[in-house]
């Protein structure tokens, strides 16, 4: 199941994977903040966290709990995203992230520019996916 985390139901979820203190002050302070969590068996095991920006949405961050992953639950959750967010879509991502780089090119982003250095030293790669990819 996924579905949309608001603000006052934060305090009432326990899961020490989702850092509430970090998502709580995300959406205090992002007036496009929206968080999808991904929950298995009354269990939150993923999250996607973009800021939906008129005409644009950004991927802030996807994370799947390490104890999860690589079983196809980014997958879920990013299909889920691109179902429904009908907008173009851009995220950066660290150049030697290679799973996530491998679930954005399955979602067909591409490669849009390089931000030098960005990730301590390490390159950045901007993607973007458009809409109706
Ligand atoms: C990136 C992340 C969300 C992917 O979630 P996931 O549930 O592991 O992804 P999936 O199982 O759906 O796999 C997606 C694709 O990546 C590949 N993949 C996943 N883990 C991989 C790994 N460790 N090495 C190589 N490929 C991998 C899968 O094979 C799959 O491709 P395929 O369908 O063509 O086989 C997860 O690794 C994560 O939480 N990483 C830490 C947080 C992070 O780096 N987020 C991205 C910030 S930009």
């Amino acid at each position: 199941m996924i579905q949309e985390l608001k603000i006052d139901n934060l305090e009432k979820i326990d899961n020490s994977f989702l850092n509430k203190e970090y998502i709580k002050n995300e959406l205090n302070n992002n007036p496009y903040a929206k968080i999808l969590l991904l929950i298995e068996n009354n269990e939150i095991i993923g999250y996607l966290y973009y800021s939906d920006i008129y005409e644009r949405a950004e991927i802030n961050q996807i994370e799947i709990n390490d104890a999860y992953r690589n079983l196809g639950f980014g997958t879920k959750i990013m299909k889920f995203f691109t179902e429904t967010v009908d907008k173009n879509i851009t995220l950066e991502v660290n150049k030697e992230n290679i799973p996530a780089i491998k679930l954005y090119k399955k979602f067909h982003f591409e490669e849009k520019a390089i931000r030098k250095g960005y990730y301590n030293g390490i390159d950045g790669l901007l993607m973007e996916r458009k809409k109706d990819s």
